[in-house]
């Protein structure tokens, strides 16, 4: 009796704290104006909430107070914005108080001079030798041809394979980032930089907790190693006056001409954002392609067709070039659905370096501001039959083009490797279609929030498509 008094009394207790917690966390950022919702414990806030229950966490909070909301989520008191014009304003207006607001982690760890970290005219200096690299007459006259040999020895031996596609494609965009930036081919030095980069990328998305075993600490210690790496590789290139063709030299030469001269660190971190910011969504975009296509054979017949067409005429050798690239309409029309289908990013984050005004709302400064972009690509009125994989539909409308199409961001801060990541997935396409067919082995879960990945791998049987091909095709 006495026992069951205690838990009773115990279980009670409890109850009463957690209730004066919730409730202090709530009253502690009540403020007039704010926008409604819940903020969750305090500390964690609502992040395994967020994370956990993700996109249906987001549209219950949205079907109860409205598409702003506040919580906290990642470490931040946040408003979440669900409004498309509203959405589109917050990226539009990066001058108006509205800059980047990525965890701590991922700002730590991709360093201090990395682009996502810096606003006003150091963003615009490093925006424009970013662009500079990787624009479409980059791609044209330098980048194509290196991707096109990259992808098709990296799609060589695969028949008669069993393959973790998501591991082969996260290989491939990394391999295929360093092979453009600094000539760097499959071997020693890429695997070395590949077991470091993977672990950086995994700290990224940590809690920022310095403690032995933590993925934070790894990421860091592998930052150290890729910095070592890149400053050696830099130092070698500037002492040894050979043209090598690549980014880095391009980079490198560019910076000899520009008035403000980038600092090393500054090329270092730029080096690593450019393989970071496109290494998760090629690689995922990639995956996911493969995925959708093996579930959809009639877009995939599509698919093979226009790719043959323009393997007509050429060598098994030849690659591809850039009139090719901009040919291939349904290919790229597979790879938006595809960015759309999975959504690849479901939306950016942004802090506020001042109180902001937002539809009759205050939003206090140092919030961060979660711009989800995720329900839009769901939205009936943008996409008919939303949930159908139809890569027909970006041939029939320019919905690219539509002022709510954000799959790559927009204003001040539109993704530079918009073009770069198309025509990369695209060059692997057109080297699958035109060489295998594949058959999924077992079943996949593929988890979609808060990043999309195959929990255990997603296998995939290859065989040569040479064998059958013309009867199909
Ligand atoms: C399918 C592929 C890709 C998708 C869906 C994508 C998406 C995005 C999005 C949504 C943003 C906006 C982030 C923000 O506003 O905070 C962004 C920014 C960025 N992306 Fe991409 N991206 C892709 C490929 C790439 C590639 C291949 C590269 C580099 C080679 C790249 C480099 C960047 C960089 C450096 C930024 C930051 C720009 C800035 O802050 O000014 N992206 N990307």
């Amino acid at each position: 009796m006495f026992a069951l008094e205690s838990a009773l009394a115990f279980a009670f207790g409890f109850l009463v704290i957690c209730y004066g917690l919730l409730r202090w966390n709530e009253l502690r950022y009540r403020k007039k104006g704010i926008p409604p919702g819940t903020m969750g414990w305090p500390l964690f806030g609502e992040t395994t909430e967020f994370l956990k229950q993700g996109p249906n966490f987001l549209k219950n909070q949205k079907a109860r107070y409205g598409s702003l909301f506040k919580s906290h989520i990642l470490g931040f008191p946040t408003v979440v914005c669900m409004d498309p014009d509203i959405n589109r304003y917050i990226l539009m207006n990066e001058s108006k108080g509205l800059v980047p607001g990525y965890p701590q982690s991922m700002l730590d760890i991709l360093g201090e001079c990395n682009i996502a970290a810096v606003t006003g005219p150091l963003h615009k200096s490093i925006r424009s030798a970013m662009l500079g690299l990787i624009n479409p007459t980059m791609i044209r006259s330098h980048l194509l041809s290196k991707i096109d040999e990259f992808m098709r020895s990296h799609l060589s031996h695969w028949n008669d394979q069993v393959i973790d596609i998501q591991e082969k494609t996260k290989e491939m965009a990394l391999y295929s980032a360093l092979k453009q930036i600094a000539g760097i081919e499959s071997g020693p030095v890429s695997k070395a930089l590949k077991a470091e980069i993977f672990q950086l990328v995994l700290g990224t998305l940590s809690l920022p907790i310095n403690l032995p075993g933590t993925n934070y600490r790894r990421a860091f210690r592998a930052r150290r190693k890729v910095v070592e790496m890149f400053r050696a590789i830099i130092e070698e290139r500037r002492s040894s006056h050979c043209f090598q063709n690549d980014l880095l030299d391009f980079l490198l030469k560019s910076d000899e001409n520009m008035k403000t001269r980038l600092t090393d660190e500054q090329i270092t971190d730029l080096i690593i954002a450019l393989v970071y910011s496109g290494y998760e969504t090629v690689s995922t975009t990639s995956m996911m392609a493969v995925k959708y296509l093996h579930d959809h054979p009639k877009a995939l017949h599509e698919l093979r067709k226009e790719n043959f067409n323009i393997r007509k005429g050429k060598s098994s050798e030849e690659g591809i070039d850039w009139d090719d690239y901009k040919s291939m309409a349904f290919t790229r029309a597979v790879i938006l659905e595809t960015l759309r289908m999975a959504t690849v990013v479901n939306g950016v984050m942004r802090k506020t370096t001042r109180d902001i005004e937002m539809k009759g709302f205050v939003i206090p400064q140092g919030w961060r501001i979660y711009v989800c972009t995720r329900e839009l690509n769901y939205d009936p009125n943008l996409y008919h039959d939303p949930l159908n994989f139809n890569p027909w539909r970006w041939l029939d409308r320019n919905l690219d083009s539509h002022q709510n199409f954000m799959m790559f961001g927009g204003g001040s801060r539109l993704c530079p490797g918009k073009e770069l990541g198309t025509a990369e997935i695209a060059t692997f396409l057109h080297h699958l279609v035109t060489r295998y067919r594949w058959k999924e082995v077992g079943g996949a879960t593929i988890l979609e929030f808060p990043r999309v990945q195959a929990l255990n791998g997603l296998h995939i049987r290859f065989s040569s498509y040479r064998v059958h091909s013309e009867r199909e095709c």
